[in-house]
């Protein structure tokens, strides 16, 4: 099949482009930096027309206020786009249980995102992915003095971008859900635990307070699957980090 691959050169566009090929697909890689601009729809007709599949993974430069009006704008772009060149499946990358947390302006974001592509008219497939491991290292700098990590004991469930990537790939191959597919690391760690793994690992002396108010995770009650049958990955975070 022909895939464009929207954000094809970000974490998880670039593993994707190599599964998806890995696989025998045509897997084209387009972005900004490619000359594809879902914001000001510059390129975007030309990289997915004749593709059977486009498969989104773009993300917003912020995650503050201003991310809902990027996921708005680009998915009204690329939707129209997609429609014109008669694609026939579209996948996005979304947050498990992004609905779930109103309060966070990126949260919103990914919802309207899920929304605006369930609305359209082009069949589709949500995967919602818990945190990557590769985004702890951030997560943790947000509240970071030079002796402290304040950290809330929300539950997480990381995953490694690759089985992530995995994820996307096979879903993009594959007959659309027209619905959602949850995917999630092998473990639950609290995040202040994960945060005392994670500095532990790195000979990192500094002393991780458990905050119940401290940054974004705060108002996350739990990144995690409960569903019991759920699929889960095989990467684990102490592998990982190794
Ligand atoms: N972080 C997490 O734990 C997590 C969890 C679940 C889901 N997700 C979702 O996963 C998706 C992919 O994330 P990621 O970490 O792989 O992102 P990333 O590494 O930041 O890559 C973003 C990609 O988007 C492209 N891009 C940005 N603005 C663009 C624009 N205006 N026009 C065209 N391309 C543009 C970038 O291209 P250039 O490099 O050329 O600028 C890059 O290829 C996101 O939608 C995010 O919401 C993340």
């Amino acid at each position: 099949m022909k895939i464009a691959v929207i954000g094809g050169t970000g974490l998880i566009g670039s593993q994707v482009v190599k599964n998806l090929a890995a696989a025998g697909h045509e897997a084209v890689p387009h972005s900004k930096s490619t000359g594809v601009d879902v914001i000001s729809g510059q390129g975007l007709d030309e990289a997915v027309a004749g593709a059977d599949v486009v498969v989104n993974l773009t993300n917003s430069p912020t995650f503050d206020e201003a991310s809902p009006a990027f996921f708005q704008t680009s998915m009204d772009n690329l939707l129209a786009a997609a429609r014109k060149g008669g694609v026939g499946h579209v996948v996005i990358l979304s947050i498990v249980g992004t609905d779930q947390v109103p309060e966070l302006d990126y949260y919103r974001a990914k919802t309207l995102q899920e929304n605006l592509l369930a609305a359209g008219a082009i069949p589709y497939s949500i995967v919602r992915a818990t945190q990557f491991m590769d985004f702890i290292d951030a997560v943790l700098s947000w509240t970071a003095d030079a002796d402290t990590v304040r950290l809330p004991a929300t539950p997480i469930q990381p995953i490694a971008s690759k089985d992530v990537a995995a994820a996307v790939a096979e879903v993009a191959a594959g007959a659309p859900l027209n619905g959602i597919r949850n995917i999630a690391g092998p473990e639950i760690f609290t995040l202040d635990e994960l945060g005392r793994i994670t500095l532990s690992h790195k000979g990192d002396h500094r002393t991780v307070v458990t905050d119940p108010s401290a940054g974004m995770f705060a108002v996350v009650k739990g990144d995690v699957l409960t569903d019991k049958d759920a699929h889960l990955a095989p990467t684990r975070y102490t592998d990982w980090l190794s």
